[in-house]
């Protein structure tokens, strides 16, 4: 059973989020594929470290982003996004590490439950990153000593 699906109503207008999205879930579904075959643990894992990597970028990189949309109307949005955001990052490093997270007995249970919460983030990139498409700012504001280059994408 496939949780997330890629469709065109997913994509934002901005080149590096949309390829990072549909990269995401391209190892979702693979991963998906995987917990339907009864979850070789050792694929698993490898998938969800790759997933986990790449997550980690992207967050960085849409985080820098959602803290140019003015507190005093997106603030409490983005906080409570950036927290899902943890939250992905945490669970998907402790399946990276080879131990799912408390709650969860199966891969199966826990993918069902994951695979939702980052769609519904997703959904809700919809609405961020498009308030800022809005406003014509496609990129991070620049913070001192960090550096938001990701993983070969130019800036856009
Ligand atoms: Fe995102
Ligand atoms: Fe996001």
């Amino acid at each position: 059973m496939q949780t997330v699906v890629w469709s065109d109503s997913l994509e934002l207008g901005h080149e590096r989020i949309d390829a990072e999205h549909r990269l995401l879930m391209d190892i979702a579904a693979d991963i998906e594929v995987i917990v339907d075959d009864g979850g070789n643990l050792a694929v698993l894992q490898s998938l969800y470290q790759e997933f986990h990597r790449l997550l980690q970028i992207h967050c960085a990189y849409e985080e820098g982003l959602l803290r140019s949309l003015p507190h005093s109307v997106f603030g409490a949005q983005v906080d409570s996004h950036c927290q899902g955001h943890a939250r992905l990052i945490t669970q998907a490093r402790s399946v990276a590490d080879g131990s799912l997270p408390e709650g969860y007995d199966t891969h199966r249970v826990f993918a069902n439950a994951y695979f939702q919460l980052m769609h519904d983030l997703l959904i809700d990139d919809a609405e961020l990153i498009g308030a800022l498409i809005r406003e014509g700012r496609h990129a991070p504001r620049p913070m001192p000593g960090h550096s938001s280059s990701g993983y070969g994408h130019p800036p856009v």
